[in-house]
């Protein structure tokens, strides 16, 4: 745990340059728009510690897949989304010397991450081992107005002398991924345009799936107020292109050095245009100019802001973080193109390879569906559906038949790219949550079309799927599901986890009630679909039916829990409390043989189940498996604590839920797991939103209107958040004296506040009483 970054509101700061945590602060400080990010790597050179990092959304390389043993059926690549060109660099030398922070001395270091505004800032002085003195003031945002544009600003005043300085701005596109299986370059220049020392342009393609990219520069250098026109030195070498600059600066005066950038793929355009389209941007960038861009940006997040902020009164450090958690999960993924999808760590770092997870719809879904408008989840759904014909491949090579669907563990097009058998083959609850997301959708969204037009079609693959995994066990005389990873990646090859055979019931149960409802509202929609996924009604629904209801489901009568897998109770029971503080974390600590065989729970698995299906429960059963579990939960898989702290909250387990909140809201900006400088946990910052506005705010969707039981936690002196719910804005208030809410929209709305219905008509505003809410 590391504590260095000051408290702020609206800002995350650095104060006073931390070398050693200078991976961490690339990681907390990047800058993304959903098109493209980057890490908060520096402009001028940098020799020490850095992870250097620009991304593409949806640009990847198939990197070869590499085991020790390999398996049939195991995917050929590992997709990762690579690092792209660096545009942001500019070499900055004075009298022979570069400057580089990790070599000369930093005095007045500020590096601040606006997210209020959406930019990123960074001042210093530097002291060069020459004895010049420089003060720098760096800024730079990516556009969310205009998505293909980025900006820098970069202000150089010299100190103590006047005279010449060298700047060479350049564009560099000859850059590996850190985590490449064969170290190799992903990239291969296919053009470059260098009419001058102003504008650069570098046309890339990437080896095997040949996305081409045109990443083009244009650099200005401004002094007392005007642009000057000097004459550099051109360098051009492969995926390069460089200029360099001899500036005369006076002393106490400032140089300004603006860096626009345009980023355009074939993923948008036809290849052959990307250099003219890129140098369209450039032009639009620097006819709007810097100030105007970064205005336009700071609109264009106070509109974000104003539809998904979070206030807490009274605890600054949980202000910063629940916003410091909402801007990247706004940056990574913005929703207008069902093609992308987010990456476990977004755009801050390369683990995980910018992939699709689970996480998408077990956690994020619930974020976006609220904060904004009900496009963007729906392009989160489509980005499923459209692969389900890849999906149907991927059961296919493990040997399903029929139509069946298994979506892959890991991918970016659709493909597996998951390569450890135990997860790629039995982690399939994974089909489970992608079913589920079309339950939530439609429920919060009332969005029923979705359902006749793809929902029903994925729904049918899937329950296939789960239909042909079960087998009948005549010794149990239930249909039972072997060799299986839940949730709880601690455990492997199991047999019957009880999630997944819950969430695999559910599918099939689902399925049924959503072809009935299509088949009676959508009836040639209905027609079609048979026809096309060769659906045969009744001998199939019969089946999922039998299947559902003589499902089997491991529980131990004794101690009243339902068991996370038929051997668990074989295990030794040890609790997390029992265990000396030096085995944790157990991933580093202990064997992964000794992990598998304890009892100890990676994240929630049991309690996953119960809190998606909780209305299923009464709360004395909740409570048992609650206090069975959260004891032996280690939690080290981050997506863990939130799911932990709604059912703590949903207990009334104020304090516990609050202890839950706070090992994932603060988990990046206080570096916890020791492993920030590999990037945010962006798909965790979604459970972090879930465990305040789902935990602390009782939020729920109950046929079709809205719930809260709100508590306010004991630490707050109230809080507040924002709801998109069916065309409404509501701004929940949570404080002392009870509940205040606040319709900022036109549209009226009905709504439960601990069970007691309002109606709250546009622009009204509901106060409910002390009694009535803390009751
Ligand atoms: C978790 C998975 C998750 C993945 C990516 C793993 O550590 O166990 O549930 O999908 O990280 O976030």
């Amino acid at each position: 745990m590391k504590q260095y970054l000051q408290q702020d509101n609206w800002c995350i700061i650095e104060e006073g340059f931390h070398h050693a945590h200078n991976r961490i602060s690339e990681s907390v400080f990047s800058l993304g728009n959903g098109h493209m990010g980057q890490r908060a790597n520096f402009e001028e050179d940098y020799s020490g510690e850095t992870l250097q990092g620009n991304y593409l959304a949806g640009v990847y390389y198939p990197d070869k897949t590499r085991v020790g043993w390999w398996k049939n059926g195991y995917p050929e690549y590992f997709a990762k989304v690579l690092n792209a060109s660096n545009w942001i660099g500019i070499h900055i030398e004075i009298d022979g010397e570069p400057l580089d922070l990790a070599q000369c001395e930093v005095k007045e270091f500020t590096r601040t991450l606006n997210m209020k505004e959406g930019y990123l800032e960074r001042e210093f002085i530097a002291q060069m081992k020459n004895g010049k003195a420089v003060k720098v003031l760096a800024t730079r945002f990516l556009s969310i107005a205009n998505k293909e544009i980025g900006a820098l600003r970069y202000a150089i005043t010299p100190l103590n002398f006047s005279g010449a300085i060298i700047a060479t701005p350049y564009l560099d596109f000859d850059v590996k991924n850190q985590d490449a299986n064969y170290g190799e370059k992903f990239w291969e220049e296919v053009k470059k345009y260098q009419p001058n020392g102003k504008d650069a342009f570098i046309v890339a393609k990437t080896k095997k799936t040949n996305f081409y990219t045109a990443t083009g520069t244009n650099f200005q250098i401004w002094q007392v107020g005007k642009e000057q026109n000097l004459h550099p030195f051109l360098t051009d070498r492969d995926k390069y292109l460089a200029a360099t600059y001899t500036v005369e600066l006076k002393k106490n005066e400032e140089t300004v050095f603006y860096k626009y950038v345009a980023n355009v793929t074939s993923r948008d355009y036809d290849s052959k245009q990307l250099l003219e389209i890129a140098m369209q941007r450039i032009q639009t960038a620097t006819t709007q100019g810097f100030d105007a861009m970064k205005e336009a940006q700071a609109k264009a997040w106070e509109n974000k802001w104003a539809h998904s902020d979070i206030t807490i009164e009274g605890d600054v450090a949980a202000q910063q973080a629940i916003r410091f958690n909402i801007f990247q999960l706004d940056q990574t993924y913005t929703g207008e193109d069902a093609r992308l999808n987010i990456g476990p760590k977004g755009f801050t770092g390369e683990k995980y390879g910018g992939s699709t997870y689970w996480d998408t719809e077990a956690y994020c879904l619930a974020f976006y569906l609220a904060t904004a408008s009900p496009e963007v989840a729906r392009n989160l759904l489509l980005y499923r559906y459209k692969q389900l014909d890849k999906a149907i491949e991927n059961a296919g090579k493990l040997g399903f038949t029929d139509g069946a669907a298994l979506f892959p563990m890991v991918t970016m097009n659709g493909e597996e790219c998951h390569n450890e058998w135990e997860i790629t083959f039995e982690e399939i609850h994974r089909n489970g949550a992608i079913a589920r997301a079309v339950y939530d959708y439609v429920r919060y969204t009332g969005d029923e079309s979705y359902l006749a037009d793809f929902g029903l079609e994925l729904l049918i693959a899937i329950a296939r799927f789960w239909s042909q995994r079960v087998n009948f066990s005549d010794d149990k005389r239930k249909f039972v599901m072997l060799g299986v990873t839940g949730p709880n990646e601690y455990e492997n090859n199991i047999n019957n986890n009880w999630y997944t055979n819950t969430i695999a019931a559910w599918c099939m149960d689902y399925t049924r009630e959503v072809a009935d409802f299509v088949k009676r509202t959508a009836p040639e929609k209905y027609t079609a679909l048979v026809g096309k996924v060769n659906f045969h009604e009744a001998t199939e629904i019969a089946q999922w039916k039998h299947i559902a209801e003589n499902m089997y489901y491991p529980t131990s009568e004794k101690l009243g829990v339902f068991l996370q897998q038929e051997g668990y109770l074989d295990k030794e029971q040890i609790l997390v409390a029992d265990l000396d503080k030096k085995h944790l974390p157990l991933n580093q600590k202990w064997s992964w043989d000794r992990i598998l065989r304890s009892c100890f729970i990676k994240q929630a698995d049991t309690l996953q189940g119960i809190y998606v299906f909780e209305d299923r429960y009464d709360m004395d059963t909740i409570e048992r498996n609650f206090d069975f579990y959260e004891p032996r939960t280690v939690h080290e898989s981050s997506l863990s604590p939130c799911v932990h702290a709604i059912l703590a909250a949903k207990l009334g387990r104020q304090e516990k839920a609050y202890q839950m909140y706070l090992r994932t809201s603060r988990l990046d900006l206080d570096d916890y797991n020791n492993d920030t400088e590999d990037g945010c946990h962006i798909t965790s910052m979604a459970g972090t939103w879930m465990a305040v506005v789902q935990g602390f705010g009782g939020m729920r969707v109950r046929e079709g209107q809205l719930h809260f039981t709100p508590f306010l936690p004991e630490k707050w002196e109230g809080y507040t958040f924002k709801i998109n719910f069916r065309g409404a804005l509501l701004r929940v208030r949570v404080h002392q004296e009870g509940v205040t809410i606040e319709n900022e929209s036109t549209q009226n709305i009905s709504l439960y506040v601990h069970g007691e219905q309002y109606d709250l008509a546009g622009k009204e505003v509901l106060n409910t009483n002390l009694q009535a809410v803390f009751a």
